[in-house]
Formats: C-alpha cells, sequence, structure tokens
C-alpha cells in the first residue's frame, strides 16, 4: 500500500516536471519567434518599397536627390530602391522605370525626362502603382503629382538677373543640357520669354551639352570662336557652368564674359566663389529626394495629395555662399 502511494507522487512530481518544462520551452520559442517577426518586420522587410529612379547615379546633384530620399528609410517603415544610369542614358533610364513597374514595387518615383516616359508611367498607374515626377515633370500623364523646381519660372528668373546684371545690354549665347529633355526646354523657353522683350539682348546662339562637362566645354569653345560678339553664357544643366568657364579660360576671355548657371554644386559654388561664374541658379535636390517619399507614403495612406510641389529656386551669388542648404 505504502510502495504504491510513493509510486503515485514519483509520477505525479513527473508529470508536474515534464509539464513545466513543456510551458518553459513554449515560451522561450514564442519569444524566439516574436524577435524573428519583429526583426523581419521592422529591420528587414519594411512595409512599402518604392523605386526612385534618377538621371545620373554618378552625380553630385543626384547623389543629393538620393540621399533626401534614402534618409526617409530612418524615419518610415519604407525601402527606396534608388536607381538611374550611371551616365544620362533616358533608354537605359526607362528600362529601369519598366523593371520597376514589372517588379511591382507599391510605387514609383521618376525623373520623366521626355514624352518616352509618359506611357510607361501610365502603364504603371494602370496597373495600380502610383508614380511621382520629380525634377522633370510629364504633367499630361496619369502621374499623382510634382515634386521639383517650376523650371519655366526658374529659366525667367535667370534671364531676369541677366537683364538686371548687364544693365539690359548683352550678346548671348545658350548651353543646354538636352533639347529633348522637358526641363530644359522649360529653362530656356522661360529664359527667352524674359530678354526677347529686351531691345539690347540677343541670344546669338544655342548648344547642346548633353548633360556632359567636357561637351559642354566643346560647344562652349566652338561657339564663342564662331560668335567673338557674345559677351554672356547662361546654362541651363548642373555641369554646364564649369564647361563654359573652361571654354572660356582656354580663349582668354572668362574676365569679360557674364556667366549665369545652374545647381550649387560643390564644382559650382567654388567657381562662383572665385568670381568665374557670376550667378548660380540653386535648386533644392534634397528637399526633392525626402519631399517625394513623404508625398508617396501620403499616396499610400489615403491621404489627399496636391497636383504640384514646387521646390524653391533662387539666384545665389558670391555673398551668398553658406547660406545654402543643398
Ligand atoms: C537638373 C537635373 C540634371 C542635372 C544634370 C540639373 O540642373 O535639374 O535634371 O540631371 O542638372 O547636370
Amino acid at each position: 500500500m505504502r510502495s504504491s502511494k510513493l509510486l503515485h507522487i514519483i509520477l505525479i512530481s513527473c508529470f508536474a516536471i515534464a509539464v513545466s518544462f513543456s510551458i518553459y520551452f513554449y515560451m522561450q520559442s514564442k519569444g524566439y519567434q516574436s524577435k524573428i517577426t519583429d526583426a523581419t518586420s521592422k529591420e528587414e522587410v519594411p512595409t512599402y518599397h518604392f523605386a526612385l529612379i534618377g538621371e545620373e547615379m554618378d552625380h553630385d546633384y543626384w547623389r543629393l536627390v538620393g540621399e533626401g530620399a534614402k534618409d526617409m528609410e530612418k524615419k518610415y517603415d519604407v525601402f527606396v530602391e534608388y536607381e538611374g544610369p550611371r551616365r544620362s542614358n533616358p533608354e537605359e533610364q526607362l528600362k529601369l522605370l519598366d523593371i520597376a513597374m514589372k517588379s511591382k514595387v507599391d510605387g514609383i518615383i521618376v525623373q520623366a525626362l521626355n514624352d518616352k516616359f509618359l506611357p510607361v508611367i501610365n502603364q504603371a498607374v494602370e496597373q495600380g502603382i502610383p508614380v511621382i515626377t520629380i525634377d522633370t515633370d510629364a504633367p499630361d500623364s496619369k502621374r499623382s503629382a510634382y515634386i521639383g523646381t517650376d523650371n519655366y519660372e526658374a529659366g525667367k528668373l535667370a534671364g531676369k538677373t541677366l537683364v538686371e546684371d548687364t544693365g539690359g545690354k548683352a550678346t548671348v549665347g545658350i548651353i543646354t543640357g538636352s533639347y529633348d529633355n522637358a526641363h530644359h526646354q522649360l529653362r530656356v523657353e522661360g529664359f527667352r520669354d524674359v530678354v526677347e522683350k529686351e531691345p539690347g539682348i540677343d541670344i546669338v546662339a544655342i548648344e547642346e551639352s548633353n548633360i556632359t562637362r567636357v561637351i559642354a566645354e566643346e560647344k562652349t569653345h566652338n561657339m564663342l570662336s564662331d560668335h567673338p560678339e557674345i559677351t554672356a553664357l547662361y546654362g541651363t544643366s548642373a555641369l554646364d557652368g564649369i564647361g563654359m568657364v573652361a571654354a572660356a579660360e582656354s580663349l582668354g576671355v572668362e574676365e569679360s564674359l557674364y556667366m549665369i548657371a545652374f545647381d550649387t554644386l560643390p564644382s559650382n559654388i567654388a567657381l562662383l566663389e572665385k568670381g568665374k561664374i557670376d550667378v548660380l541658379i540653386g535648386q533644392k535636390p534634397y528637399e526633392m529626394g525626402f519631399r517625394s517619399v513623404e508625398l508617396m507614403l501620403d499616396l499610400m495612406n489615403n491621404r489627399e495629395i496636391k497636383d504640384v510641389y514646387h521646390t524653391n529656386a533662387s539666384v545665389v551669388r558670391k555673398e551668398d555662399i553658406g547660406d545654402s542648404d543643398d
């Protein structure tokens, strides 16, 4: 009788120990599971995946756009896949847009360089992927919004500044990024609309730089050789200013030329500081980057957004160096 009671106690104790171990291991594995879920949902797989497609990865302007957008990963539950051709190449950029669409990202932010981007943007939107244009707009497409410079107004600003600084008397040569790119067309159009009203100003030549410093220099060199009467140069794309200065220096005419160019990149600021470029039209690439991501997140969360968000474009002179945040 006594030994069966002892056996009972031993069996009950074993059962209790087994149950406690099971509960302990169950709790342990629950904790581990939730750590894995946390890690994957918070650090490895953010809720939203956006593609940002710019014009050129190896470029100070686009580096700032990318930085602005990528910085939003620290603030929000989002992964921004920032891509672009190494050197400006609209066909490659279109391919990246197509790949982003086919890989079904949650949203696409893209610089809409020219008319060829419109059908692809529309196709993405028809497939349920919202698109925001950045830096260069495609207003006739089905994109949700545009964020960037008002390129026509920025061209006008350059024109007004040139008129003021030259006292309304100048013979002008223009170096533009590309005849095919919407933003450069607008920057030239805005400029023309202002200066052509001035009887003392003539535009005598315009050439494309293909947004490279080397071609900007070559085209400026030829332009100044063919038109020694030129007294002022206007460059519409970020690397045109450096090319214009290099060509003018090689011809020994930099002192007598008035130069106005785009973008407060370090290389341009250095030329402004030395007095080789007179004025820069500053844009806000970092702001374009971060605000584009915030706008896309607004769309994801069904918050209403506007059609157009213009970032500031401003006149930057030597005395303003240090004031700009981009
Ligand atoms: C434009 C960018 C362009 C860059 C190229 C900037 O002024 O806004 O679209 O890629 O110049 O140099």
